[in-house]
C-alpha cells in the first residue's frame, strides 16, 4: 500500500516533486505551506508521513509529539549534523536535502514502520519558558556535588490532596541522599503549587522547570544546559542540585509530557537520584476534554509516575481518615504498574510511643 505523506516547504520542489512523480511507495496527498496546516492536515487523518523539507528548524518535542499521537512520522530534510543530531533527539528522522526520491521514500517507509511499533503519548501544549539565553548569567558552581554514575533513579513523591507533606518529603529524602554521598537532583513537578523554591529559601524566579522543559523541547538539552538551569543547594551536610517548580499556577501548561519525559532523562545523567516533587491530581484531564491535543494539567504527575522507579505515597496516618486510601485506590487506576511505597507523614509523637526508633 502507498504511504500518504504531506509535505511542507515549497522551497524544495525538487524533492517535493520527484516523490509526487514516483507513483509508488509514497503518494503526495497534500503540499502545505507552514508547519500549523501540516499540524491540521495530519490530524484529520490525511497522512501517515510528513516531510518537512525546509524550515526543519521549527520543529520542537511537542509538535514532533502531537504528530506521533496521531500517527505520522516525520522526515525532515537538513545538511547541517548539528540540526540532525538535534532532530535525532526529539525523535525526527532527516535526510540530505539532496536525497534521491526513491531513497527518500525509503527512509519515509522506515520512519512510519518504527513509529507503528512505538506506542507514543499525545502531549502538548504551547509552553513559553524563559530564554535560554537568560540562563547563561547566572554563575553555575556545582562543584560540591558528587559526581554521578549516568544511571540515575527516579524516586516520585506523591500524595492525595491535602498538603500531606509532599514536598517536605521529597526535600528531606534529597537532603539525606546528599548528605549520604549521592549525586542527586530535587525536581519540582507540582503543576498546582511548586514550593520547593519557598521551602528551600531560593530566591528563584526563574522556574528551572520550565526552562530545562522549553530546552528539551527545542532538542537543545544536553547535561550542560540542565546543570545551567538547576541551582545548586547547600545544607550542613551537603550540596543536591534543585530544578524550581513553576512561579504561578497558571504557567503549568509549559510542563508538557514530552519535553518532561527528556527532562527526566537527562536529570538521570547527572544525578544518582532524581527526587520528584509531583502534584496530587491524577484525573486524565483529556477525558474532560473534546480537545485530545489540549494541553494536560496532570500529565506531568501522571508522566512522572509512569516514569519513576520509586513511588512514596504521602499521606496522614490512615486512622486520621480515608484520603490516603482513597488516593491509592486513584493511583492504582492512573498508574496500574506503580507499586507505592507508602509514607505516614504527620505523625503525632503520642502515637508513635515513647520508643519511636523501636521498629
Ligand atoms: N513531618 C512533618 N512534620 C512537621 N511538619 C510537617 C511535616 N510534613 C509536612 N509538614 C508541614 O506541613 C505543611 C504542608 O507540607 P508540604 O508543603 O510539604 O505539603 P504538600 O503535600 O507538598 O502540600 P501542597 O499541596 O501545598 O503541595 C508545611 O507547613 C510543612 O512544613
Ligand atoms: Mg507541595
Amino acid at each position: 500500500m502507498s504511504i500518504p505523506v504531506v509535505t511542507v516547504g515549497q522551497a524544495r520542489e525538487d524533492v517535493v516533486g520527484g516523490l509526487e512523480r514516483l507513483h509508488g511507495p509514497v503518494t503526495v496527498v497534500r503540499r502545505c505551506t507552514e508547519l500549523t496546516e501540516l499540524l491540521a492536515a495530519c490530524q484529520s487523518g490525511l497522512a501517515r508521513a510528513a516531510v518537512v523539507a525546509d524550515g526543519c528548524e521549527g520543529l520542537t518535542a511537542s509538535l514532533v509529539d502531537r504528530l506521533g499521537a496521531v500517527g505520522v512520522a516525520i522526515i525532515a530534510l537538513t545538511d547541517d549534523a548539528d540540526e540532525a543530531a538535534r532532530l535525532r533527539g526529539i525523535g525526527v528522522a532527516s535526510a540530505l536535502t539532496g536525497v534521491e526520491s526513491a531513497a527518500l521514500a525509503g527512509r519515509i517507509a522506515e520512519a512510519v514502520a518504527q513509529l507503528t511499533g512505538t506506542a507514543r503519548d499525545a502531549t502538548f501544549g504551547s509552553g513559553l519558558g524563559e530564554t535560554s539565553a537568560a540562563l547563561r548569567q547566572r554563575p553555575a558552581d556545582h562543584a560540591d556535588v558528587p559526581p554521578a554514575s549516568g544511571a540515575g533513579k527516579i524516586i516520585a513523591v506523591w500524595g492525595p490532596a491535602g498538603s500531606p507533606g509532599r514536598t517536605f518529603v521529597a526535600a528531606n529524602i534529597a537532603g539525606e541522599l546528599a548528605a549520604d554521598g549521592k549525586s542527586v537532583l530535587l525536581v519540582d513537578a507540582d503543576s498546582y503549587g511548586a514550593s520547593i523554591a519557598a521551602v528551600l529559601g531560593l530566591l528563584d524566579e526563574s522556574a528551572g522547570i520550565a526552562q530545562a522543559c522549553r530546552l528539551a523541547d527545542q532538542g537543545l538539552l544536553d547535561a550542560d544546559a540542565l546543570l545551567k538551569v538547576a541551582t545548586p543547594v547547600t545544607t550542613k551536610l551537603g550540596t543536591f542540585r534543585v530544578l524550581t517548580g513553576i512561579t504561578r499556577a497558571d504557567r503549568w501548561t509549559e510542563l508538557r509530557a514530552a519535553a518532561l519525559s527528556l527532562v527526566l532523562e537527562r536529570a538521570k545523567e547527572i544525578a544518582d537520584v532524581v527526587v520528584v516533587d509531583t502534584g496530587f491530581c491524577l484525573e486524565a484531564d483529556e477525558e474532560l476534554s473534546f480537545d485530545t491535543m489540549a494541553p494536560r494539567r496532570n500529565a506531568a504527575t501522571l508522566r512522572t509516575l509512569e516514569l519513576a522507579d520509586t513511588v512514596y505515597a504521602v499521606g496522614p496516618p490512615i486512622r486520621w481518615g480515608s484520603r490516603l486510601v482513597r488516593g491509592l485506590a486513584e493511583l492504582e487506576l492512573a498508574v496500574p504498574q506503580v507499586s507505592p511505597v507508602v509514607v505516614m507523614n504527620k505523625v503525632r509523637a503520642a502515637a508513635v510511643g515513647r520508643s519511636r526508633n523501636a521498629s
